[in-house]
């Protein structure tokens, strides 16, 4: 998809994320809810840690057909250098070029940012999944096995990992929302 570009998510786009992900909640085990989150939910999660982490969506055409963003690994302090990242595009439009475009511009954002660790976990089998975070430099670190119980069965989750600074002793991770104009332009133009 030529024309989709990048951009900061609002609260506004609540209502096409929740659209977007409830797809993948209701038929797929990708998702480990067992009901889409509400629309005023997605608001809340975007009000509350759209601050701290990047949370992009790409746009088509003023239409939001898919999101990205990075959340807290764990809650100690010595994690604040490691994330998770999490991509959904709306259901048809795979394989197009658009979760790698997102995913440059999810990486590219932490990279800026100071973060040294994006993780991923991945619900087995899931080769389009497996096979972006790969192209765009996850490796495997290991499969939790039957950790999630969904659809009548237990699930397999393999935990990726993209190592995105070298492990000097690092700088306090800025936030996203201290990003200058000038950043986010850089950080999420196609390269
Ligand atoms: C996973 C997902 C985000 C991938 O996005 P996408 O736009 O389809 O992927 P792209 O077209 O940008 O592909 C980028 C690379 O990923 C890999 N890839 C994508 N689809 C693949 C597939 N079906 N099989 C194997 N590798 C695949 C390829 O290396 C591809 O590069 P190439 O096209 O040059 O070969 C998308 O399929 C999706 O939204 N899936 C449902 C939700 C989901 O699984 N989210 C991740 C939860 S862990």
């Amino acid at each position: 998809m030529e024309n989709v570009v990048l951009r900061v998510a609002r609260s506004a786009d609540a209502a096409a994320i929740a659209n977007i992900f409830a797809h993948y909640v209701e038929h797929t085990t990708i998702s480990f809810h067992d009901t889409p989150p509400t629309i005023a939910s997605w608001t809340g999660q975007l009000e509350q840690h759209g601050g701290r982490y990047p949370w992009i969506v790409a746009v088509d055409a003023d239409d939001v057909v898919g999101f990205a963003y990075a959340t807290e690994h764990l809650p100690r302090a010595a994690y604040r250098w490691s994330v998770n990242t999490t991509i959904y595009l709306r259901d048809g439009l795979q394989r197009r070029g658009v979760g790698r475009t997102l995913y440059q511009g999810l990486l590219a954002s932490l990279r800026g940012l100071g973060i040294a660790n994006a993780y991923a976990g991945i619900t087995l089998p899931n080769a389009p999944s497996e096979g972006l975070h790969r192209a765009v430099g996850f490796t495997l670190v290991g499969i939790y096995d039957a950790v999630g119980f969904k659809h009548g069965a237990w699930r397999d989750v393999a935990w990726y990992r993209n190592r995105l600074a070298s492990l000097e002793t690092p700088a306090e991770p800025r936030a996203f929302q201290d990003a200058s104009a000038a950043e986010l332009a850089r950080w999420l133009s196609p390269p």
